[in-house]
């Protein structure tokens, strides 16, 4: 049975302040569900949140005694150097945080981070010990051209160059994202999604084998919300959700962990 895996996205929202908040408002949120609680110590149910570089230290902090992930939305592939303004793999370490988002859509299309980039960041972030979490997906216009499975299988495949299966199994996530869902309030119908992610695992077995796609957890984020949550979570090939906007609010974002039980 593999895991659920349940994150939040903020994006560029919630500054440190912001986050000591939400996080004392959801660890009452959590003090509450005890459903919740016994499905994350069985190990059954995973909590993230990938907040922005300046609130990482702040949300490792204030989450220290909460059963949740703290991961970064971005690093760079170089352990330190000249790039002004970037934040390295071993920084995100030091801090405490173990997970970091690699080409997010908003990285892919407004910061124009290319596949071989991403394939450089998703080494280094492995290479440190954190998870990867490499997320993929077609625009509309490449989904209205037919050509949604030939980029997802290109992100895929550039992405993961050089990563071994059990690499990909243990230490990296794959997320299914589809752009024109994000933050759009269109959501994949069940079905869509379900046929984008099963194709994912496909791709998992044919490029490393049957145990990989197996063990492979792969999410869907895009317009997730507490009242489509279950539908999502209920595909065979869906292990979790990747949430931006209901992620900004302890409660709404608990409601989403509840119902993906
Ligand atoms: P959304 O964002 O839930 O606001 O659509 C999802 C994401 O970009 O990770």
């Amino acid at each position: 049975m593999r895991r659920k895996f349940i994150a939040g996205n903020w994006k560029m929202n919630h500054g440190p302040a912001a986050t000591s908040e939400f996080f004392s408002k959801f660890g009452a949120e959590l003090k509450d569900a005890k459903e919740v609680q016994e499905a994350v110590a069985a190990g059954t149910e995973e909590i993230a949140f990938f907040v922005p570089a300046v609130s990482l230290l702040t949300a490792v902090n204030v989450a220290k005694e909460l059963p949740v992930i703290v991961g970064a939305e971005n690093m760079h592939w170089e352990k330190s150097g000249a790039f002004t303004g970037e934040t390295s793999g071993p920084m995100i370490t030091e801090i405490g945080a173990t997970h970091v988002l690699i080409g997010h859509s908003e990285r892919r299309h407004i910061f124009r981070e290319t596949d071989e980039e991403l394939n450089k960041k998703v080494h280094a972030a492995i290479e440190c010990g954190l998870v990867a979490v490499l997320c993929v997906g077609e625009t509309l216009e490449e989904r209205e051209g037919g050509k949604a499975f030939d980029v997802i299988k290109r992100q895929f495949v550039e992405g993961l160059k050089g990563i071994d299966g059990e690499t990909l199994a243990h230490k990296m996530i794959i997320a299914y994202e589809p752009v024109w869902a994000i933050g759009t309030g269109k959501t994949a119908s069940d079905a869509d999604a379900e046929e984008v992610c099963g194709f994912i695992r496909g791709l998992a077995k044919e490029n490393f084998c049957d145990k990989t796609a197996g063990e492979l957890i792969i999410l869907y984020g895009g317009s997730v919300k507490a009242d489509n949550t279950k539908g999502i979570i209920s595909q065979a090939d869906i292990d979790g959700v990747l949430v931006g906007g209901a992620s900004l609010k302890p409660d709404s974002f608990m409601q989403i962990v509840k119902n993906a039980l």
